[in-house]
């Protein structure tokens, strides 16, 4: 949840440390710091909000940025304690200073202990307890890296930690227990550490990832791996990285989310060519890898994922069930986790996440699998922890996703499903060889039928741009917007309640997803003229009866934004406003047509968070990766 970078060796550590930060601010953002070893002294710069605020305190006096070359960093997602800059990190506690990523679960114990000894902690963490362990643990004659080492046993959580001692300048400890740590030798010399691999592209594309439980001792001369309990020297092999620093740049675009949108046709592609064996003659032919023989074999899938990655899943079902007949059940991570699901022998069950760090996702994939259950991930980062908490992993080529809104990862994630469901309808022989060559046919249409929709000036932008704009700014067609519904039927349902979420997350607009029969329910009992109900009606099987619903939403006075084929004149002239869809959708099946409807919905929200002038890229109280339960 929050970043952490480290440095060691002969660059300008400030320089560094924030450069970096930029990169992880995505993790966390509501408060920010950096250690920095002047001399033989650490100098601490921190506070609550940006990162922009700590560079100013860092750039206010130039010694900091002449001398220093060695240093911690960190952006902080509040866990325990306010985000203020006393909890901000790094933390001190006399010579110990130190960043940490993750949760002590025993805090309070620990906190306990450390005050009866006479220790007043100045912050409301978890993680400064840590500082007090690892203080009294050199004051007994322990080395900076025995220290920290004897310090983990003491404490229970999934956490990394990067730490640095007044007492011996120059050396950093960096430990991953659980949450990622990245290491890599700087090529000039010197070692850098990064709760992810963005921020060492810079540096280099050689980057070693940290498994649980390594200790990792840097110098400016010398990087080694030792195990955290034993000691002992470990090696770990060095991964090149895919990923240029370019993918990471905005290349011109105003914010990461759009870059995102509109990268989404070749996110589409690269995860056809990297999932798909284009040498085999057969449609939906998956690339042999290790997970493929376990998703054959399954009788039933169980999907787990949160977020957006739970409305891939969810969209995801209706594929896997209609065309593969393999019955699937989807559920939260965290929800699935505590209730003694029943899993009948012969279930698979795949775990969705984008970030492959998502917290309750690996718990629950972990339990799992120690019950032998067959465990796969769908993520899009490679060596990410899912790697590790599940049997095998299908990653999607979605490149980086640094908006914190998701985006091109999910229609990856959508696209890998689908996949899924078409190999599976093959193996299982539900659906003939003719219609599975038709469908694949559609689904490599699938980049096309985005891009022609992201056109610049395509009727569906000028649509979305009119849309939005009247409803954010003018107040003579709308007394006011209190709120939002996007409803759909089928596979439009999934991608209302992304809709909504997105429009939550971004605008920070009260929005809710209903499947549109559901809202004569209940929901229909909110509507009234300031109510905005964004109905996704494709030209699907479902067509039909989603107008009927729109009829019922409108004759309660709600403003309606239909989404739909661009020739729906019958639906067009029924709404207020009019979003169609790009024409290359009409080439496709209309089960593919959520591929269309994507874009709609995160331009909607991406437009009016612009016009409301929110942090798109940052939006409050969220990070990228959620990894806390
Ligand atoms: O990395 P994951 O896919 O596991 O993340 C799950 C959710 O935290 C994530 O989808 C979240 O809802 C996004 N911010 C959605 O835009």
């Amino acid at each position: 949840m929050c970043g952490i970078m480290g440095y060691v060796g002969s660059r300008s550590a400030p320089k560094v440390l924030l450069d970096g930060l930029r990169r992880l601010e995505y993790r966390g953002y509501d408060s920010a710091g950096i250690a920095l070893l002047l001399g033989q002294t650490i100098d601490i710069q921190k506070s609550e909000g940006r990162l922009d605020n700590v560079e100013k305190l860092v750039q206010s006096d130039p010694r900091r940025l002449e001398n220093a070359t060695c240093g911690i960093g960190h952006t902080r997602w509040a866990t325990h304690g306010k985000p203020t800059t006393q909890n901000a990190h790094p933390h001190q506690t006399g010579h110990i200073v130190l960043v940490h990523n993750g949760i002590i679960e025993n805090y309070i114990e620990i906190k306990k202990g450390v005050m009866a000894r006479g220790h007043i902690p100045r912050s409301e963490t978890d993680s400064e307890l840590f500082g007090f362990l690892v203080l009294e643990a050199m004051e007994e004659g322990l080395s900076l890296e025995r220290a920290v080492r004897e310090s983990f046993s003491k404490i229970r959580g999934q956490c990394s930690m990067v730490v640095m001692s007044e007492r011996e300048p120059g050396v950093v400890v960096g430990v991953r227990n659980g949450s990622p740590l990245v290491i890599a030798t700087d090529p000039l010399g010197g070692a850098l550490f990064a709760s992810d691999s963005q921020p060492l592209l810079q540096f280099t594309r050689d980057v070693i990832f940290l498994e649980h439980g390594d200790v990792a001792i840097a110098t400016a001369h010398d990087l080694k791996i030792i195990d955290l309990k034993t000691g002992a020297l470990v090696s770990r092999e060095t991964t090149h990285l895919e990923w240029s620093v370019e993918q990471i740049d905005k290349a011109g675009f105003a914010h990461y989310m759009l870059k995102e949108i509109y990268e989404q046709p070749g996110a589409l592609v690269d995860t056809l060519n990297g999932l798909l064996d284009r040498t085999g003659s057969e449609p939906f032919t998956l690339a042999e890898q290790p997970g493929v023989e376990v998703l054959r074999n399954a009788k039933e899938l169980v999907l787990l994922a949160c977020g957006t990655s739970w409305h891939a899943a969810l969209l995801g079902k209706y594929w896997l069930e209609s065309w593969a007949k393999i019955p699937v059940s989807v559920d939260l991570a965290s929800e699935f986790r505590y209730r003694n699901p029943v899993i009948r022998p012969g279930t698979v069950v795949v775990g969705i996440s984008q970030s492959g760090e998502t917290a309750d996702t690996l718990a629950v994939l972990r339990e799992l699998r120690a019950r032998k259950i067959p465990c796969l991930g769908i993520s899009n980062v490679r060596r990410s922890s899912i790697s590790r908490d599940a049997d095998a992993v299908f990653y999607t080529s979605a490149g980086p996703e640094i908006g914190v809104a998701a985006t091109k990862t999910f229609v990856s994630q959508l696209l890998t499903l689908l996949l899924f469901a078409g190999f599976l309808s093959r193996e299982r022989k539900t659906l003939s060889v003719s219609e599975l060559s038709r469908l694949f046919e559609d689904v490599v249409r699938l980049p096309h039928v985005i891009s022609d929709g992201l056109e610049q000036n395509s009727e569906m932008i000028k649509a979305i741009d009119a849309t939005v704009n009247s409803l954010t700014l003018s107040s003579k067609v709308f007394a006011g917007v209190k709120g939002f519904f996007f409803m759909g039927r089928g596979h439009s349902f999934p991608i209302a309640l992304e809709g909504a979420l997105k429009l939550k997350e971004i605008a920070y607009d009260h929005a809710e997803g209903y499947a549109a029969g559901e809202l004569k329910h209940g929901p229909i009992a909110m509507l009234d003229p300031e109510m905005v109900v964004v109905v996704l009606a494709p030209k699907d099987s479902w067509r039909e009866k989603t107008g009927s619903n729109l009829e019922e939403v409108k004759a309660r006075g709600a403003k309606v934004v239909g989404v739909g084929d661009a020739e729906d004149h019958q639906l067009s002239q029924l709404c207020d406003y009019w979003i169609p869809l790009p024409l290359e959708s009409r080439k496709i099946d209309p089960d593919l047509l959520p591929f269309a409807l994507s874009p709609v919905v995160q331009l909607l929200s991406y437009r009016r968070a612009v016009l409301k002038g929110t942090d798109v890229d940052k939006p409050r109280n969220l990070a990228k990766s959620v990894t806390v339960e």
